[in-house]
């Protein structure tokens, strides 16, 4: 069959290296794809990103399934637009898709079905909020509604940094809209996990646990970026944790998929905090991780492209997804000045002398060079037997890769106890 994957990342390199192996998948187009996909097996990009293009694309060239990576899209409602068209498109419908794109449906969702989440009030108007931050207690979190690129949630030590905040949100509007609406959030410490999970509206199952390490410098310093490296299994992810989530998270959350009719088959992203009182979920995604992806994938063993029909033929019950014994850890190399201003168009070199899979995020390739366009650049992903060994191969690995500014961390995966 011929699958055409939605987007341009280290995420969708990696689904599509993921899928190219499927012996049911004959050819994949990318749209748009990147320096990564361009050079993959079976591959090809396309330069096509309205959703109506997209629908007649998938038409003409008779698109078995299509892969949607980001957020964006799904919240602007591609699975409906190609299942008006009979395409078979994997991902939640604009309706489900609301449990990323609103902070506030996604709580006030948490709250109706008792799922363990944090405490939240909700706020129309900005007077209402400052009000509220007179006297709730420190730290705070204050969350944007809309989609805001990953820098919608801020953490507020005192009043006046939660005064600043919703200013920037309601007053200032930095967010074009999306701020106008926003949550005020009990603060929850502890540990992160990231679980992807596969869901066809009557099953959810969890792919293996992994950690993100979200901050820009070493030791969880420095301003949040969209991930700058990952390992799986996540090591805090313990049998007791993953109970807990199953029975306070997962099971009430398939429950309020079913009763809302919310006709989701797609990845459904459970973002969790595990703190001393207990396992609670942070957030919905609507679609796979980045750089998640490139590590969990790594570490599958069953045929994705299948597992993907199965769900859309809604018989993932059925389905048992296999996974390599030992750890994979994905290093991530940004360009200098990230997550702030960087420079683009510089020469990546030494690809060829990395021995693990490199996966290509903001990277294109122009007159044979491979050329940076993004932020966050590549990702190089190792397998081990143990975590330290997929580490070691890693990062081996990443000091070879070089351009102009590169820069990672070096601590990924390295464990604290909590
Ligand atoms: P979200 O988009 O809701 O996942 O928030 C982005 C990041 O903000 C999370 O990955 C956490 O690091 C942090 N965060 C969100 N909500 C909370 C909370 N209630 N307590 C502590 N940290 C949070
Ligand atoms: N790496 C976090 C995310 O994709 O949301």
């Amino acid at each position: 069959m011929k699958v055409l994957i939605v987007g341009s990342g280290g995420r969708e390199h990696a689904i599509a290296w993921r899928v190219s192996q499927s012996p049911l998948v004959e050819k994949i187009f990318c749209a748009p794809g990147n320096g990564g996909t361009e050079k993959e097996n079976k591959c090809e990009n396309i330069k096509i990103e309205k959703i109506n293009e997209l629908a007649e694309f998938a038409k003409k060239e008779e698109i078995k399934l299509t892969i949607v990576g980001p957020e964006a899209p799904l919240v602007d409602g591609i699975v409906d637009a190609f299942k008006e068209n009979n395409l078979k498109i994997f991902g939640p419908s604009k309706k489900a898709a609301a449990l990323e794109g609103s902070k506030i449906v996604a709580k006030d969702f948490m709250k109706k079905y008792g799922i363990k989440s944090a405490e939240y009030a909700v706020f129309y108007e900005r007077e209402k909020a400052l009000t509220y931050i007179e006297h709730c207690s420190y730290p705070t979190v204050i969350k944007a509604d809309g989609l805001a690129a990953g820098k919608g949630v801020i953490i507020c030590q005192n009043k006046k940094e939660a005064e600043e905040a919703i200013n920037s949100f309601m007053l200032q509007d930095i967010f074009n809209g999306a701020g106008l609406k926003i949550v005020i959030e009990e603060f929850l410490e502890g540990v992160e996990a990231s679980i992807l999970s596969i869901t066809d509206g009557n099953t959810i199952i969890p792919f293996i646990s992994s950690k993100d390490h979200k901050q820009i410098f070493d030791g969880d310093k420095g301003p949040n970026t969209g991930g700058m490296g990952v390992i799986a299994p996540n090591p805090y992810c313990s049998e007791e944790v993953l109970n807990s989530f199953e029975k306070d998270i997962l099971e009430p959350t398939l429950k309020g998929i079913k009763e809302e009719k919310m006709d989701y088959v797609g990845t459904i992203f459970f973002g969790l905090m595990i703190t001393k009182k207990g396992v609670y979920l942070l957030e919905y995604n609507v679609r796979m991780g980045d750089p998640e992806t490139q590590a969990v994938l790594s570490l599958m063993e069953s045929d994705y492209a299948e597992i993907m029909l199965k769900a859309l033929d809604n018989t993932l019950e059925e389905c048992e997804i296999k996974w390599k014994q030992g750890s994979a850890c994905c290093v991530t190399a940004v360009s200098e000045g990230y997550p702030g201003k960087y420079k683009k168009g510089l020469k990546i070199t030494d690809m060829d002398k990395v021995e693990n899979k490199i996966f290509i995020a903001g990277a294109q390739i122009k007159e044979e060079k491979l050329l940076t366009s993004g932020g966050r650049v590549l990702s190089v992903v190792s397998v081990g037997d143990s975590l330290e060994e997929a580490r070691e191969k890693a990062y081996r690995d990443i000091e070879k890769v070089s351009f102009q500014g590169m820069y990672y961390r070096k601590d990924i995966g390295k464990i604290k106890s909590i």
